[in-house]
């Protein structure tokens, strides 16, 4: 009974790694390390190599007796994906279709996915349920959307899974063992602390005019920790024999850009340096997510508020300005 992690040894991935170990579950990870680090891997195997190599794959399942698959292994950066969308195509669609095809022909019938609340572009509405209509505005999330829908179709041959619509990622582990990288993430959270930590970084605020109490953006902010716990919890639904689905991961708060700095002023005990600057492209007002159907269908609740996401950020930063490097 062993769980596969692909794209273990990314952010997400690798918080999900510890999850699944302290629920006593045995892992193994298939990461290239392209955009992972092994030092975010602890105390897992973790094999080099690619989803799409089927024989590698192949011989995982077999020697690890694998019987259940997390699948993180993706780009997920929104703008590159609008600059290389063939990338994107290739390896979060193709190669994950590669990855199901030799998943199938070993009997593995569990699969939790890690999409994305992106797949909705601008909710009509919030908190925004998983009956709001997908409208996805970057090839990003169209690619999360289409492996959505392959695992939809795939419930018919017997592949039982859960997609996990991520809203905001973040914070670090509670041990301070695994966190962001700051060079590598366009996030509001990690910019945020390099803006307090790097004072050669500029920290902008992309638009202050927004139809919103304070004028910016709205977003749900959940702790890795919560998320990671989110997909033992998938697991655990599809081996009580659950039907494939798809769920919403966030707290259900929404916190704006304006309230998060406020918050990180008070963690920090200084105020954080920026300047306010011009809407970024395709950056929806308000998202935040309903998460009635995680709670009830998998027994599933975020336990960790904003401050403690802000403050194992800001300890994790602070102890590690350069990540795992
Ligand atoms: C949050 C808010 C920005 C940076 C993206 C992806 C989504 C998911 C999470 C993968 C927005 C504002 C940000 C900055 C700012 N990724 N901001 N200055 O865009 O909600 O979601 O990451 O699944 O798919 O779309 O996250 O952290 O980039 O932005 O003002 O330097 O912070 O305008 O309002 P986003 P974000």
């Amino acid at each position: 009974m062993t769980t596969l992690v692909t794209g273990g040894a990314g952010y997400i991935g690798a918080h999900t790694v510890r999850a699944l170990q302290n629920a006593k579950r045995d892992v193994v990870v298939l990461d290239t390390l392209e955009r992972g680090n092994k030092k975010a891997v602890i105390d897992a195997k973790l094999i080099v190599g690619d989803i799409a190599d089927q024989k590698l794959v192949a011989k995982i399942c077999r020697k690890y007796k694998v019987t259940n698959v997390v699948h993180f292994a993706a780009y997920k950066a929104v703008g590159e994906s609008m600059t290389h969308p063939m990338k994107y195509w290739q390896n979060n669609v193709s190669s994950t279709l590669k990855l199901l095809e030799t998943l199938q022909a070993h009997d593995i019938s569990r699969f939790v996915f890690s999409s994305s609340a992106s797949v909705y572009g601008t909710p009509k509405s919030s908190p925004t349920t998983e009956n709001e209509p997908t409208n996805p505005e970057s090839v990003y999330a169209e690619t999360k959307l289409a492996v959505e829908n392959i695992l939809r179709s795939l419930a018919i041959d017997g592949l039982n899974s859960v997609s996990l619509r991520y809203f905001n990622a973040a914070g670090a582990s509670s041990d301070n063992k695994i966190g962001e990288d700051w060079t590598t993430s366009q996030n509001l959270i990690p910019r945020v602390m390099r803006a307090l930590l790097d004072d050669k970084f500029k920290f902008e605020v992309f638009g202050n005019d927004y139809a919103t109490p304070d004028g910016t953006c709205i977003r749900d902010y959940i702790h890795v920790e919560d998320l990671a716990v989110a997909h033992v919890k998938a697991l655990e639904y599809l081996e009580s024999y659950g039907k494939t689905t798809v769920c919403n991961i966030g707290t259900g708060k929404g916190t704006s850009v304006k309230q998060l700095l406020e918050m990180t002023a008070v963690v920090a005990k200084r105020e954080v340096p920026h300047t306010i600057g011009a809407r970024r492209e395709g950056d929806p007002v308000s998202v935040y997510a309903d998460v009635t159907l995680a709670n009830k269908v998998l027994g599933w609740h975020a336990t960790q508020d904003l401050q403690s996401i802000i403050q194992s950020a800001f300890t994790w930063h602070s102890t590690h300005p350069n990540g795992f490097r």
